[in-house]
């Protein structure tokens, strides 16, 4: 059964990392005017009104994408990001965040494609509604649907993977797909995020060591953590693998993480990580 509702999450700090790295990839592949290919694996709802009851019952969004929209000039190397979230809003308030559909659709342009999948019979349903006619939208499964897919047209282009993780298989799954996934279509740039999660519930290594060994030669890891790990319950942090990544995104990703770290830290032990976790010199 699914339960997870991303609107209860919208903006917080874990959306900021994913969506800041998507935005960053994106932009490198609008620099050729070749079209490429955008798929959603797990897409949610598209976009979020914040003064949703679900996404105020938290306000995760307060300590996540808030403080920095009020400074967002000072951020030029998220121009891009914070483009898409305009396109959102009409003015100074943060009415609306876009989900990772929404942020792919800010960038792009006639030539390229987009496929969303979603399991959830709701959350497809508001997809639908929030998305423009431009997008294939698909009620389905993405582990299974991703390979199914795969090569996409146009050929170049990048992959979001992006599980709730509410089923600990969820971690197996990710390698496994992207195992099938590299067979068919080894040159996609493929994002994948995952949570840092307490001690005794975290499986983060596992997942990084599963990719770093699941075909691909280039794999770029970065992480972001708010606050400090605690030992049985809470989310401190996340991450995002890129297979593949786009030249020179980490030495962007290697000034940016200290400073988001220190913008949406939560306590002192806020912290990022920048790592290759397999890198051939090609
Ligand atoms: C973390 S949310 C996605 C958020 C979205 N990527 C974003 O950044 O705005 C995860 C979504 O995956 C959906 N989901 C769960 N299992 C799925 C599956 N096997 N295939 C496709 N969607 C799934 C959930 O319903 C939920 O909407």
């Amino acid at each position: 059964m699914l339960s997870y509702r991303h609107a209860f999450h919208a903006g917080n700090h874990a959306d900021v990392l994913k969506h800041a790295v998507q935005s960053l990839i994106l932009e490198a592949l609008c620099i050729k005017d070749k079209g490429f290919s955008y798929i959603d694996t797990h897409s949610g709802a598209g976009g979020y009104a914040l003064d949703h009851e679900w996404t105020q019952k938290k306000s995760e969004y307060l300590t996540g994408i808030a403080p920095l929209w009020q400074e967002r000039q000072k951020w030029p190397q998220l121009a891009g990001y914070f483009a898409a979230i305009e396109a959102m809003n009409s003015g100074e308030k943060l009415d609306f965040y876009p989900g990772s559909p929404k942020v792919a659709e800010y960038f792009q342009r006639p030539q390229d494609s987009s496929t969303l999948m979603e399991l959830h019979h709701n959350e497809v349903e508001l997809l639908r509604q929030n998305m423009s006619r431009n997008a294939a939208i698909h009620h389905r499964n993405g582990f299974e649907g991703l390979p199914a897919l795969l090569p996409p047209t146009p050929k170049r282009g990048l992959v979001l993977i992006d599980p709730p993780y509410e089923l600990k298989e969820d971690y197996q799954t990710v390698a496994r797909t992207l195992a099938k996934a590299y067979k068919r279509w080894p040159i996609g740039i493929y994002a994948i995020w995952y949570p840092l999660l307490a001690k005794n519930v975290d499986r983060s290594d596992g997942l990084k060591a599963a990719l770093t060994n699941c075909g691909f030669e280039q794999v770029l890891c970065a992480e972001l953590s708010v606050s400090q790990q605690a030992d049985d319950f809470g989310m401190y942090g996340s991450g995002m693998i890129v297979l593949n990544p786009p030249w020179k995104l980490d030495e962007q990703l290697k000034p940016l993480l200290p400073r988001l770290a220190n913008a949406l830290a939560q306590d002192s032990y806020a912290s990022w990580h920048l790592e290759w976790l397999k890198q051939a010199h090609i």
